[in-house]
């Protein structure tokens, strides 16, 4: 049985140590996802910490998530940001998956803003453009909340009927109509990867109200969620879903369009940072 105490116990020592080597107290927590890996060019930058240097920290084997922290002032705002994150398909036990995110909120951040690229079913978007999530599909992968409950961080049921925070996402729209920058809202599902979606799987997930899919980020939302968090999810499409799209899907297209959009998406990132 997984031992709950010892875990919350690993999460109050990273928190420890990281309170060692640097006294900010992040207000806004955000998770780079690809194309953001530039995104601490925009910080003031405090203080780095690589995921390494934490004893049994979990560490990224994803090509261009290399693994740090890095603490710092976003426009006067103080942020943690998350540059690289592990992910369910390289072996990891959901609550590790999450367990950067708890420890940011350990060290103080009460708002996170999770970003990642996302393959694309509904017809109406295109290629280049971002998706704020209004809502997510997470039945298909395990959630980060099974086992004892820690009660250090939350409560055992956690109500999701608003996983994403209204205010936030109405703020991500109107940035994006202000710089003419295309972001549409809708629902994000998680899938587990590491192989992308069938043409039958994405039109099943299309029957069930899904507008985007990527293999991370509804279950931070969900451990989010239980820490009571503000949370904020912002995609940016890097490509259509099978059966969508005539052209077979690859990692290097991905990483391809959210380099091409990474200007569009630090823009909408730090501009909702100075308005949270
Ligand atoms: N499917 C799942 N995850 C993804 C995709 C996709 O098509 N594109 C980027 N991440």
């Amino acid at each position: 049985m997984f031992d709950a105490k010892a875990y919350y116990d690993r999460l109050s020592k990273y928190a420890l140590d990281i309170r060692k080597m640097t006294d900010m107290v992040p207000d806004v927590a955000i998770v780079l996802g690809s194309g953001l890996g530039d995104f601490a060019k925009n910080i003031r930058i405090e203080c780095e910490i690589p995921y390494e240097d934490l004893d049994g920290f979990p560490v990224s084997t994803a090509p261009g998530h290399s693994g740090r922290f890095i603490f710092g002032t976003l426009n006067g705002v103080k942020v943690v940001c998350m540059k690289g994150r592990v992910h369910y398909y390289e072996g990891y036990e959901m609550r590790e998956v999450v367990l950067p995110l708890r420890v940011m909120r350990l060290l103080g951040a009460h708002t996170v803003i999770i970003t990642n690229a996302v393959g694309c079913m509904n017809p109406d978007y295109s290629i280049g453009s971002f998706m704020v999530s209004r809502d997510c599909i997470a039945s298909f992968v395990p959630s980060p909340l099974i086992g004892p409950n820690i009660e250090e961080l939350g409560e055992r049921f956690t109500d999701v009927s608003e996983i994403y925070d209204a205010d936030l996402r109405a703020k991500v729209l109107s940035i994006g109509e202000r710089e003419g920058i295309e972001v549409h809202e809708g629902v994000f599902i998680q899938l587990t990867g590491p192989q992308f979606e069938t043409a039958s799987e994405i039109k099943m997930y299309r029957s069930f109200g899904a507008d985007c899919c990527g293999m991370s980020s509804a279950v931070e939302a969900i451990a989010a969620a239980h820490m009571g968090m503000k949370v904020c999810g912002i995609s940016c499409i890097t490509n259509m879903s099978t059966g969508i799209s005539e052209n077979k899907l690859s990692g290097e297209e991905v990483i391809e369009t959210a380099n091409k959009v990474a200007g569009n998406f630090e823009k909408l990132i730090t501009e909702l940072v100075e308005n949270i």
